[in-house]
């Protein structure tokens, strides 16, 4: 029997899955001559890059952090306790599916409400009892929530309201395995991006997938965590991005939305990553509430090398 691949075990705002095809042209080419066996991404969000990567190529280890405290105990929980977290699931299955359609508003609501008020009680040092059910309750909001992301008010509380969908798939036991198998190799860490520094060697392949640069004024999408990431912060990274470049022999991708959809004047990118190519790949997102507007936009793509199109390799 041939196992189910993992992807994502949330959905995440600025999630990669729809450009999985896209992004496979502009990784390096020792990514497919196997010269690469590490693998570190992190600003990890849904992972969708790094499911596909871990599965697709030979990579023996990987680190991944994220700042928000939840989605990492999710990971690690998902990474050492997955029986336990599917027993949770299953409960959670079934008190929505045996809830009537007008109650099952109060459920979701009764589950938020715990899940904000145990962020000041719960150990995000060691794995306990209590993590197995955060963990469940964050992917019980996410699969019912209106939207399915996660999204934390300024306090720091989760605030999406409940999405009404009939039949979400709130146990998804082939998928937790699956991941569950892939986190084994995968070091995981509640982390500022910059502490992958020292888990990078020669040999790592290291993406990139910071909070967008808000395409306009009105549109944020960098409220993963209370924190916010500012231009400044965008700055920053660019900074940090050629300190790895010049002291380690690693293969960098880095991908944010492409101010020059709206402005084609805007050289934000092109001046913070001046020493670096830049590519363009197209996303279909709704980024417009003005319907009219919504269609394909342009993301770019930052490395620190040439990349070979998969389709152009000769061996
Ligand atoms: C664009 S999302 C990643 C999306 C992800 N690649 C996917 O496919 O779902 C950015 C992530 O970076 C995290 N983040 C924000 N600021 C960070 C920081 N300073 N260091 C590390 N992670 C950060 C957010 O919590 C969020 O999960």
């Amino acid at each position: 029997m041939t196992q189910a691949k993992a992807k994502p075990i949330v959905k995440w705002a600025g999630g990669k899955g729809q450009l999985l095809s896209q992004f496979s042209n502009y990784y390096p080419t020792e990514l497919r001559t196997n010269k690469i066996n590490k693998y570190a991404e992190p600003f990890m969000g849904g992972g969708a890059v790094f499911f596909e990567v871990m599965q697709t190529y030979r990579i023996q280890s990987a680190y991944i952090s994220d700042v928000n405290k939840d989605l990492v105990l999710t990971y690690w929980v998902v990474q050492q306790k997955p029986q336990d977290l599917l027993h949770k699931l299953y409960e959670y299955q079934k008190i929505y599916e045996n809830t009537s359609v007008e109650k099952r508003n109060d459920l979701f609501l009764l589950v938020r409400e715990e899940f904000n008020q145990k962020r000041f009680t719960t150990q995000y040092q060691t794995l306990s009892d209590d993590w197995i059910i955060r963990a469940a309750q964050l992917i019980f909001l996410n699969k019912t929530c209106f939207n399915g992301l996660f999204r934390l008010n300024s306090k720091g509380g989760f605030n999406v309201p409940f999405g009404k969908y009939p039949k979400p798939t709130i146990l998804d036991e082939q998928n937790i395995w699956a991941a569950s198998r892939i986190l084994q190799r995968t070091e995981i860490q509640i982390a500022n991006y910059d502490a992958c520094f020292d888990h990078i060697t020669d040999n790592t392949f290291v993406y990139f997938d910071p909070p967008y640069r808000p395409i306009s004024k009105t549109a944020s999408f960098n409220t993963y965590a209370s924190g916010g990431f500012s231009e400044q912060d965008q700055i920053k990274l660019a900074h940090f991005f050629r300190k790895i470049n010049t002291e380690k022999q690693a293969k960098l991708m880095l991908s944010n939305s492409d101010p020059k959809n709206e402005n084609p004047e805007d050289n934000f990118f092109e001046n913070i990553f001046n020493d670096f190519p830049i590519y363009r790949v197209s996303a279909s997102r709704a980024i417009n509430s003005n319907a009219e507007k919504r269609g394909a936009i342009n993301e770019i793509v930052v490395t620190n090398y040439q990349p070979t199109p998969a389709n152009n390799l000769l061996f």
